[in-house]
């Protein structure tokens, strides 16, 4: 384990999330409903600052019986992070790819202990990135 302080909690609540580096890595820290989120600030499209991207709720198209679009409507229980370079999207709060979804962004676990959070650099939970 290799845990590093890289904010206060304070600061999240105040933002909601906090570029830092921790040794030549970029990590974009997220508050996601009660979780402070890890992953690293590249976007596995062209290496982005994912971590700097909107945070919008997923959108899926509506058809009727007949297979006619009738419109477009926002999926309440799927959060995105929209990558601010092209809009690859990436669901929350896993990181997964929404186009290939066994793909996903490098995350690191999180522990908040005292109101600090601190993240653990050697257990990087990707299962791909490449
Ligand atoms: S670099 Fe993120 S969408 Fe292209």
């Amino acid at each position: 384990m290799s845990e590093h302080y890289v904010a206060d909690l304070t600061e999240l609540q105040d933002s909601g999330r906090k570029i830092v580096r921790v040794g030549s890595t970029d990590i974009a820290l997220l508050l996601f409903e009660d979780d402070v989120l890890a992953f690293q600030n590249v976007c596995m499209h062209m290496g982005g600052p994912v971590g700097e991207g909107m945070l919008i709720n997923a959108i899926t198209a509506e058809f009727d019986a007949d297979g006619n679009y009738v419109g477009d409507r926002f999926v309440e229980d799927e959060m995105h992070l929209v990558c601010p370079w092209h809009g690859w999207e990436y669901v929350l709060p896993g990181g997964q790819c929404a186009a290939a979804p066994e793909r996903r962004l490098r995350s690191f676990p999180v522990s908040v202990r005292d109101g600090r959070v601190l993240v653990d650099m050697e257990a990087d939970t990707a299962i791909s990135n490449g």
